[in-house]
């Protein structure tokens, strides 16, 4: 296998090819990517047979920004009969070399406009699929979470690109995408970019631990509230902190605390914080800094951030606000964990989260 399959946003693909090139080669697998314009995808090609199969593999796919999915593609089929697309898919797919037997299927698309029909197809097309590639033996025969997961990605009705990928080094999700619910009495769309972020980086078995209720959360950059909705909503105590407005109905909690001051110079009446929330719309190596000056005081033990991207050097900006962030952080002698994700529900700025590892005692 030669090719790696990548999803990102739309819009994206320059910076997800960027990042693939660099991470790869940091692996010593040499190829280069395909670029397509708002094709929602990136194609990477190894010059090396194989070298596919080791990037699905050692390549720590959390470790990656711009990617929302990725696959070792051990099939691309093109101009497949609109009458039987099944036979010649299990054909080619019987015959690939290092097709692993695999536990889940999953049909899809890039995330385009154009896609969006194709979708409805794929949504027909996976049960005949699924019972057919169990019948042949490419796919257990009964779901199992902990083998490969087989994607199918159709990027024209007759064009898919076919692979797998691996449960501990993947997107749990769809298309790389979490499906989540606009909740009806949030104050805002942004919202769920906190919710996504939660998905994304808390595993779920620990959301009762580290999105405690009882706890207190910092929201910078709050108004009107989508953010301190979520900690709300998990039963957390907020400061708030914007000139703007909060919604009434997040007041009316009880849980939130307004102040109408400058995110940059708050400070936490008291120290017993431990979410720190941040969606200003400001400079992102400011922000970054900002982030880790609170986390190295020890004012709050975990932070969710956006940062917002730039027209132009969108990749270069992120990589070296990140880089910054880490260095500040290790020569302060905090122990770290970090994560940065361009999300579903972000568009021009990705999502940070550093979790302290270290004790420190904000006194
Ligand atoms: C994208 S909005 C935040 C939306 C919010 N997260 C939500 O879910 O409703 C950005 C906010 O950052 C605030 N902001 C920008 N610079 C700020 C600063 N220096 N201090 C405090 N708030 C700031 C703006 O007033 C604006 O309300």
């Amino acid at each position: 296998m030669k090719q790696l399959m990548l999803y990102c946003r739309p819009g994206f693909e320059k910076e997800c090819a960027g990042e693939i090139q660099d991470r790869a080669s940091s692996l010593e697998v040499f190829g280069f990517p395909r670029v397509q314009k708002n094709s929602g995808f990136v194609l990477f090609e190894c010059y090396q047979q194989g070298d596919a199969a080791k990037l699905v593999k050692s390549l720590d796919f959390k470790s990656l920004i711009f990617a929302r999915q990725m696959f070792a593609v051990a099939v691309e089929l093109t101009d497949l009969p609109r009458e039987d697309r099944i036979s010649p898919i299990l054909q080619e797919l019987s015959e690939a070399d290092g097709m692993p037997m695999c536990g889940d299927l999953r049909i899809e698309t890039p995330d385009t406009n154009e896609a969006k029909e194709l979708l409805k197809f794929c949504r027909k097309f996976t049960v005949p699929m699924r019972q057919a590639l169990r019948g042949k033996g490419i796919l257990f025969n009964k779901d199992n979470p902990k083998k490969p997961v087989l994607h199918i990605c159709f990027v024209e009705p007759g064009h898919c690109y076919i692979g797998y990928s691996l449960p501990i080094n993947n997107s749990q999700f769809f298309m790389g995408i979490p499906r989540l619910k606009f909740p009806a009495d949030a104050p805002s769309r942004s919202t769920l970019k906190l919710e996504e972020a939660f998905h994304v980086f808390i595993p779920r078995e620990e959301w009762d631990e580290r999105l405690a209720s009882g706890m207190w959360g910092v929201d910078l950059g709050a108004c009107p509230g989508g953010w301190t909705y979520q900690l709300v909503k998990r039963s957390m105590f907020v400061h708030s902190v914007d000139n703007g407005l909060m919604a009434q109905s997040l007041m009316d909690t009880g849980q939130v605390k307004h102040h109408q001051e400058d995110g940059f110079k708050f400070e936490p009446p008291r120290k017993n914080v431990t979410w720190l929330v941040c969606d200003m719309i400001e400079k992102p190596s400011r922000v970054a800094q900002l982030m880790g000056e609170w986390i190295i005081s020890g004012w709050a033990k975990e932070a969710i951030f956006n940062l917002k991207l730039p027209m132009k050097g969108r990749y270069d900006e992120v990589l070296q606000d990140i880089e910054n962030l880490k260095v500040f952080l290790i020569k302060n002698d905090v122990k770290f964990k970090l994560q940065a994700k361009h999300l579903y529900h972000d568009r021009e700025e990705i999502t940070v989260h550093v979790q302290s590892l270290s004790n420190i005692s904000p006194y």
